[in-house]
């Protein structure tokens, strides 16, 4: 069974596992500038964050009561989801895992911070590691610096998808994120994080056309709103 991932502007994306949907760092229309969609059109059984900046959390909580999926993130931003009053959230920290019922979902390091909107504390940034139940293996770096311990991801055995951040200025630029795809040793990237705002202008084409030549790992450019199939 393949899984669907569609981009929803900005580092937002959809997976549909074929028997669940799950929603990466809800930011939809109007929050997000990128955006395909307003939070009111988008279903989710799983919802899973990264971090708590406003990029990343706008829309988590009217999604969540909106759809009753259960939020998955670390125990900072957990405890902050309950008091907005979302019922369904687990907490993981980093380098712990559970299995859902989508599969495995394990926090991984990220270099970068994690402050939530009204200013609270959002624990400390994660990636996220899906092992979905055929074994397919999907990395969502979130918003992180390049990091050497990416190469353990690799070394756990095979990733079928990387999506990673391109933009600079907050998280890895291209040059970076070339050297991540290799170190997580990704069959696929997609690339996200990257012309939301000027600060974070790339050219994404250039990036996977040169991270083909260098590397000979695939990479598709998603516009908000479409979608790359994974084929297993
Ligand atoms: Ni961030
Ligand atoms: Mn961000």
């Amino acid at each position: 069974m393949a899984f669907t991932v569609t981009s929803h502007g900005h580092a937002t994306f959809s997976i549909n596992t074929g028997e669940h949907k799950l929603v990466i760092d809800p930011f939809f229309a109007p929050n997000n500038p990128a955006a395909d969609v307003d939070v009111s059109q988008v279903e989710a059984d799983f919802i899973l964050i990264t971090h708590g900046h406003g990029d990343h959390v706008a829309d988590a909580v009217e999604l969540a009561k909106n759809t009753n999926a259960t939020c998955i993130c670390n125990h900072e931003i957990h405890e902050w989801l309950m008091k907005q009053g979302v019922e369904k959230v687990h907490p993981l920290h980093i380098g712990g895992g559970n299995n859902f019922d989508f599969g495995h979902l394990k926090l991984t390091i990220a270099h970068h911070g994690s402050m939530l909107p009204d200013g609270s504390n959002g624990g400390n940034p994660a990636g996220l590691l899906i092992t979905l139940k055929n074994g397919q293996r999907i990395y969502i770096a979130g918003d992180t610096a390049l990091t050497y311990d990416m190469k353990l991801i690799g070394e756990a055995g095979r990733l079928d998808l990387a999506v990673l951040p391109i933009g600079d200025n907050f998280t890895m630029g291209p040059d970076d994120a070339l050297l991540a795809a290799k170190f997580c040793g990704a069959r696929h990237v997609i690339p996200c994080h990257y012309n939301t705002w000027p600060l974070i202008e790339q050219d994404a084409q250039a990036f996977c056309d040169r991270l083909l030549i260098e590397t000979g790992i695939t990479a598709t450019v998603l516009a908000s709103g479409q979608s790359y199939q994974d084929e297993f």
